[in-house]
């Protein structure tokens, strides 16, 4: 049977056969009719006596149920004056208007991102199901913060034979993202004294938000198409550098032999740490990839990877091989962050690459970027042939420049209205307008057959734009 309250000031419903016991069900129109303001702060509510007549209760339900809300602050007692409502309904307002989902844009070189469509899905989950059946007990339990031992191991042994690291399972730390990894490196450094972290100029913006957010300075150090200025470092003054030595970000330039060389030096002679972003290291196109830095001096770098590129960036899934100096204070800012990564994934990205399917599903995905950047660079040829194109042998993106004096940002702008994105190198710099025009442009989600097409509706834009070809 139902019950409702007769008076009009409070609306409530008990039903006898709702299921939950008729205190706990009184508790819970009470609550909501003070939360939705049916009940405003100050209001009397119903003697106990009142209100047991009106739903057909006990007092004794009311009495509880009343008390209960006394302790959770929701009513007050008012001596002499019966119970009130203590609680002022706050108005949750959503934070901003959802916005309405943006039409996609026809074309989209967003640099950056893998092809969605190519997560190994069925791999992926028979190995998250390996990773789970055969797990002791202990496995979950609260983490330990540098990641689950089984997947550093696996993960140690990948890099060793696929990066040339010298990494072991003890100075393997898994984070959510190498975004993590980076800001927490650049706390625990802060905290030993460093004040200055030289950044790639251009670079990832956010990494660089990032660093300061950690307290430390970034000099902008310039690149060119031998990757970074070395030689300018030397005058910066910094405690550490972070580069992407395989392939920069953005303008795709391998650092030099004689600069990595230089680099390290630097390191050893100013006992500097150099974090290395190695985000897109597997996709390397027409030669073996040069091994990282880390394995000629793993006390002087921190090694930085990621399975943003490989599989996912929804898995959040970046690691840091670290000096033995650096692990148990990064261990301990991990604790401290958020108590360690998921290991379940861990586990299975472990299973991933001990059964194989790690290497299977780079093969394949190479192969398929190296077709679209192939079609890209046969498309720019065709299409804008008078443009230099840097940093077509590895990654998911080349550098486009731009001839000079041309306008950058309304090449983007006139793109977008024709429903094609492109990025322009400006966000990418530590002063926007210096540096020449160019753009970042990626391919790695964009099929091979609608290149063609992209690259020649994104020349008549430049066209349109009289910045020649
Ligand atoms: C230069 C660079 N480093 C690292 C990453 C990967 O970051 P995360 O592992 O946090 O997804 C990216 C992703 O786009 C990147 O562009």
């Amino acid at each position: 049977m139902n019950r409702t309250t007769s008076g009009g000031e409070l609306l409530l419903s008990i039903a006898r056969r709702r299921g939950g016991s008729l205190r706990v069900q009184l508790e819970r129109e009470l609550r909501l009719a003070i939360q939705q303001g049916r009940l405003k702060a100050n209001a009397l509510v119903p003697s106990t006596r009142a209100l047991a007549s009106d739903l057909g209760l006990s007092r004794g339900v009311v009495v509880e149920a009343y008390e209960q809300l006394l302790a959770e602050g929701y009513l007050r007692a008012a001596r002499g004056s019966g119970t009130r409502v203590a609680f002022r309904r706050a108005d949750v307002e959503p934070l901003e208007a959802s916005k309405s989902a943006e039409t996609p844009p026809k074309y989209d070189f967003r640099p950056g991102l893998p092809d969605l469509e190519l997560f190994p899905r069925r791999t992926w989950l028979m190995a998250m199901r390996r990773a789970l059946a055969g797990a002791p007990d202990s496995a979950f339990d609260y983490p330990d913060p540098r990641g689950a031992p089984p997947a550093r191991e696996a993960l140690a042994a990948y890099l060793n034979r696929v990066r040339a690291t010298r990494a072991h399972a003890d100075n393997v730390v898994f984070f959510n993202g190498s975004a993590q990894g980076i800001g927490l490196v650049c706390r625990l450094l802060r905290e030993r004294g460093a004040r200055k972290l030289a950044v790639e100029d251009p670079g990832h913006a956010d990494q660089c938000t990032d660093i300061q957010a950690a307290g430390l300075a970034t000099p902008r150090i310039p690149v060119d198409e031998r990757g970074l200025t070395v030689d300018r470092l030397e005058r910066a003054d910094a405690d550490a550098v972070l580069v992407t030595p395989a392939h920069q970000f953005p303008t795709g330039a391998a650092l030099a032999p004689e600069r990595r060389a230089a680099l390290l030096e630097w390191a050893e002679r100013r006992r500097a740490i150099i974090i290395e972003d190695d985000y897109d290291a597997e996709y390397r196109y027409d030669r073996e990839p040069v091994g990282a830095l880390q394995g000629l001096t793993p006390e002087r770098v921190v090694y930085v990877g990621s399975a943003s590129k490989t599989l996912s960036p929804a898995l959040r899934m970046g690691w840091v091989v670290a000096p033995r100096a650096l692990v148990s204070g990064l261990a301990d800012a991990k604790l401290h962050a958020d108590r360690g990564s998921p290991a379940p994934e861990q586990v299975a990205l472990g299973e991933f690459i001990e059964s194989g399917e790690f290497d299977r599903h780079i093969r394949r995905t190479r192969s398929i970027y190296r077709k679209r950047r192939d079609a890209l660079s046969a498309a720019l040829k065709k299409h804008l042939p008078r443009l230099r194109v840097h940093g077509v042998a590895a990654g998911l993106h080349v550098y486009i420049e731009l001839p000079a004096g041309a306008n950058e940002r309304a090449i983007v702008d006139a793109a977008q209205q024709r429903s094609i994105r492109v990025y322009g190198a400006a966000s990418y710099r530590a002063r926007p307008s210096a540096g020449p025009p160019a753009l970042v442009v990626g391919y790695g989600a964009l099929r091979e057959e609608r290149i063609d097409e992209a690259v020649r509706q994104l020349a008549r834009v430049l066209r349109g734009n009289r910045s020649g070809d």
